[in-house]
């Protein structure tokens, strides 16, 4: 079952639990990529931080645990957090988390660990805890984590998340050497109860703000003010998959300037199935953001995402049966990309992703330009009875005349799907017949819709 299940072109480790992607650093001409890892069980728990390289962002290889929770010290995990460089040394900041006073919810401490050996071990600073809620005192910060640091002009700042009087807040220090640092003010507060893994950084001619907020992650792009906070202009939702297959995204800045960014593909809509055992959660491929410029956010796979394509493939010729377009191409690690064009009066249509050849399974990726909506319906798309049948909804804007651009990513047990470069829809499936590889086409009447381009690839990390 796993073999059916288990994605082949994205990131993940050999077994046990995944999830947050953390730390991303370029470092002597590779990336390094870390993220949260439970090396003893396929489920949370035990969090140390695993950790890859790679020289082109797609291939991965596996290095050894970089960081351990140190029971002498009580730490019982190590939270998410980010990777910088100060000078040649490379420095972790992440957040450490106890039993008793130290736990998650009430007494978080910021901790640091540094590499002197070119990354391959770490040693956790003996100047630890970096910071502790004191530093914030008397504001009453609850769930206080997730460290994230970067440089601008000449001086050091971290955003830290939280929840504040039951609302979800990001919080700002300054430092001028990563080792002293000072609570600035709060950056932002928003409706939501919590914010996790909050990421704060400068792209085009806007201050951005990313944040997971237990749900569907946020974005706001807007000004950051004198006196550091953040005031939004706009408001979006990084992926429309939420637990059911995008959360926690890490951003980072490419050597060229690029803003990257990874998400982990959460497991939770496996319910109780059992069929997978060994392992659990998923590293997104890494996607490009770049501030339009009418202001909104854009999301892209990242280029490099081009050289896992393997094999293009021929679909069949274009025949439509009862509004249905088999397109012959099958595949369980693939890559498409298909520009349609609706009519005015379109109804709904899109495609049937991995689906067995009488659509016994199916998961169905559907747009509703009437309504700027689109979904993946999941009612169909596996035979086992626990995992979520829910749709994973999202809207957009279609601007009739235009075509629409769909770009998507099906690993074995997820679909990954951009629509215009600007709506990112995520979503964890899990079909089991070894003949639920179909590709096909459908649009419901009334109305026509053309098919201006279709591409597909076979997706493989040889
Ligand atoms: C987000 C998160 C982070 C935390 C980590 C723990 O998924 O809850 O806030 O640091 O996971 O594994």
């Amino acid at each position: 079952m796993t073999d059916l299940l288990r994605p082949r072109y994205h990131l993940m480790p050999e077994k046990n639990w995944m999830n947050d992607p953390n730390g991303a650093i370029y470092y002597n001409g590779e990336y390094h990529l870390f993220y949260q890892h439970n090396p003893h069980a396929a489920e949370w728990g035990d969090i140390h931080w695993g950790h890859a390289k790679s020289k082109d962002l797609v291939r991965w290889d596996h290095l050894p645990h970089a960081l351990s929770p140190s029971a002498e010290s009580g730490e019982l995990h190590c939270y998410s957090g980010c990777a910088v460089l100060d000078g040649h040394v490379p420095k972790i900041f992440y957040t450490s988390v106890g039993s008793g006073a130290r736990n998650a919810a009430d007494g978080a401490e910021q901790w640091m660990a540094f590499s002197t050996d070119g990354m391959t071990t770490w040693e956790k600073a003996k100047t630890n805890p970096v910071l502790t809620a004191a530093s914030h005192s008397p504001l009453d910060i609850r769930e206080w984590r997730d460290p994230f640091v970067w440089k601008e002009d000449g001086l050091w700042y971290m955003v830290v998340g939280g929840s504040h009087e039951g609302k979800g807040c990001v919080l700002v220090h300054r430092s001028p050497d990563l080792a002293g640092w000072t609570y600035w003010t709060m950056l932002f507060r928003g409706d939501d109860p919590i914010f996790e893994c909050p990421n704060f950084f400068r792209l085009g001619s806007k201050w951005v703000l990313i944040a997971s907020p237990g749900d569907r992650v946020k974005h706001w792009a807007g000004e950051w003010n004198e006196d550091g906070t953040f005031t939004p202009e706009q408001e979006g939702i990084v992926d429309f998959g939420g637990w059911d297959g995008y959360y926690a995204p890490l951003t980072f800045l490419c050597p060229a300037g690029r803003r990257l960014m990874w998400g982990w593909l959460p497991e939770a809509s496996r319910g109780s199935f059992a069929g997978i055992t060994d392992w659990a959660g998923v590293m997104s491929l890494p996607r490009e953001l770049i501030l339009a410029e009418d202001g909104t956010l854009r999301f892209a796979p990242a280029e490099e995402t081009k050289s896992l394509r393997a094999l293009q493939l021929t679909p069949a010729g274009w025949t439509l049966e009862s509004g249905l377009w088999r397109t012959g191409i099958r595949g369980r690690a693939l890559e498409i990309a298909v520009s349609f064009r609706p009519s005015e009066a379109c109804g709904r249509f899109g495609l049937k992703l991995l689906h067995s050849p009488s659509f016994e399974e199916e998961s169905v990726l559907v747009f509703d330009c009437q309504n700027n909506r689109f979904s993946l319906d999941r009612a169909k798309s596996s035979l086992a009875e626990e995992p979520r049948r829910s749709a994973i909804e999202g809207d957009f804007v279609y601007a009739p005349g235009e075509d629409l651009q769909v770009r998507l990513f099906v690993d074995h047990s997820l679909v990954e799907v951009f629509v215009n470069e600007s709506h990112c829809l995520t979503g964890r499936i899990y079909p089991l017949r070894a003949d639920s590889d179909g590709v096909s086409v459908f649009a419901e009447q009334p109305g026509r819709v053309e098919i201006s381009d279709f591409q597909a690839w076979e997706l493989s990390m040889e």
